[in-house]
């Protein structure tokens, strides 16, 4: 409906130009009315206009960095539409992804094109003096206050987009034997995602290559990937794409493609092992808005939107946000699917005995970006775990975030930890927010609120980068 409105008015406004403004009021006053009449009125109509505004929307086109003028328009893009839903002959001709490119060109590109001038995203700056045997993740403290629940995102930053730290070999194991274990509730690929899977894969070589030169590397066909830390080599004309990537990144990653049919976007592969209390496995097909509904005020307040952001967004402006929840202990990978009884909490049976020491802050940090060729959106995550007793000495930190677990709106804190790990972690806060007001490091009538230095915190870096031993890489 707004779609058709708007097109009307563009159409009837160009009629009246020349006419006086009486006619200009009087067509503005009946499209008010027939606005408000054809209002939807069911959830069902709402659905239906949900689904004819999302058909004809697509995210800015790159075609013109292969020297293609100008935009296709949408009615074609959504009439020759590649499709999502089963394999995909790249071997016919003239069908579009949603970014406007034909299969035509994708063959042209071949193999590792420069995803760098694809999606105007530079590639990442060699972290030459990493070393992966003392780093550590950022201390990623995404508080704030006044809290409510928006998407609060952040611009991507291109040099993190795979973020490795010490644990690598053994998150690595970690993730191999729970693939082993629970395959189908960790990773799947459906016909129609090929273009994807591979336009994934090689874009994150491309940045691991770049990022971490020691580590990765690939032979000049671009045909092995030799990974120096596990000693491995993977075969990239054989291998399946996911694997791929699961067998040399640590981090998650689940793929939306566009659905030719009613413009949504689906959930159609996947690899994804830090998921607590589910299992990307459960999400298989779904369309975005039903994979959100465990968040609290979700569908109420942003599917729609988040529907006409998915539809809209373009290529060279990912993001990053990042979400936290307080646990009692660290677990990777834990579904109810696979757990019986599966609980929350380790405490759940002795809350009494949990202490501060037990307590976890997890975040999850989250990537979102729209490949440039495919069209398709990349969700990466990955679980952060830091002992609660690490924010002791914060500045800032313990106030802003006791004030979020008093003070917070009660379905978004229970969602947030368990009732007896939130007292635990206030009882704390509140100790180590009065220390640090008592050493003056925090002023007494600081008015709690949202850190300049969000998602971190005052002095960081210099925390940080004495704790790892290294690191002048983020201002390169
Ligand atoms: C694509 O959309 C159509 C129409 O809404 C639906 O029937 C179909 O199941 C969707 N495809 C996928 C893969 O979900």
């Amino acid at each position: 409906m707004p779609y058709n409105i708007h097109k009307m008015f563009k159409g009837l406004f160009k009629a009246s130009t020349g006419g006086s403004l009486w006619v200009l009021g009087f067509v503005i006053l009946t499209l008010v009315v027939l606005a408000v009449k054809h209002r939807p009125r069911t959830r069902k109509e709402l659905l239906r206009s949900t689904q004819a505004t999302h058909l004809l929307q697509f995210p800015p086109s790159r075609r013109h960095v292969l020297d293609k003028v100008g935009e296709l328009p949408p009615d074609l893009l959504q009439k020759r539409a590649l499709p999502s839903t089963h394999a995909v002959n790249l071997g016919g001709d003239d069908l579009y992804t949603p970014t406007g490119f034909s299969t035509r060109d994708i063959r042209a590109l071949g193999r590792f094109p420069d995803y760098a001038k694809l999606s105007g995203i530079r590639y990442p700056t060699p972290y030459v003096d990493f070393d992966v045997t003392k780093a550590r993740f950022r201390p990623f403290r995404p508080f704030r206050w006044n809290y409510h629940q928006t998407m609060s995102l952040m611009k991507f930053d291109p040099d993190w987009w795979v973020e490795l730290e010490q644990n690598y070999h053994t998150t690595m194991a970690a993730r191999q034997k729970l693939l082993a274990k629970y395959p189908e509730h960790i990773m799947f690929s459906y016909p129609g995602s090929e273009l994807a899977c591979r336009e994934l894969m090689e874009m994150l070589l491309q940045f691991i290559t770049r990022r971490y030169p020691q580590y990765f590397s690939l032979d000049p066909f671009n045909t092995v990937l030799t990974n120096h830390l596990l000693h491995t080599t993977t075969n990239l004309v054989t291998t399946p794409p996911l694997q791929v990537i699961f067998s040399n990144i640590p981090e998650d990653y689940a793929i939306m493609l566009r659905n030719e049919s009613d413009g949504l976007y689906y959930l159609r592969a996947a690899g994804v092992c830090s998921s607590v209390g589910w299992d990307i496995g459960q999400h298989r097909n779904k369309p975005l808005s039903d994979i959100h509904t465990h968040v609290p005020d979700f569908r109420e307040r942003m599917a729609f939107s988040m529907d006409r952001f998915f539809a809209k967004m373009p290529v060279d402006q990912p993001i990053q946000r990042c979400s936290w929840g307080l646990e009692d202990h660290a677990p990777l990978f834990s579904s109810p699917a696979v757990v019986e009884g599966w609980q929350r909490s380790a405490f759940a049976d002795r809350p009494g005995e949990l202490k501060v020491e037990d307590l976890q802050l997890r975040c999850d940090w989250q990537t979102l970006r729209r490949l440039p060729l495919s069209g398709a959106i990349v969700f990466n995550f990955k679980a952060v775990f830091n002992p609660f007793t690490d924010l002791r000495d914060e500045p800032y930190v313990p106030a802003l975030l006791l004030k979020i677990l008093r003070e917070g709106k009660e379905n978004l804190i229970t969602y947030k930890c368990v009732e007896h790990v939130r007292q635990v972690a206030m009882k704390a806060l509140e100790m180590w927010a009065k220390e640090q007001v008592d050493a003056g490091i925090v002023p007494e009538n600081w008015e709690v609120g949202t850190l300049d230095e969000s998602p971190f915190y005052p002095g960081w870096e210099e925390r940080w980068r004495e704790r790892q031993g290294f690191g002048s890489a983020t201002k390169q």
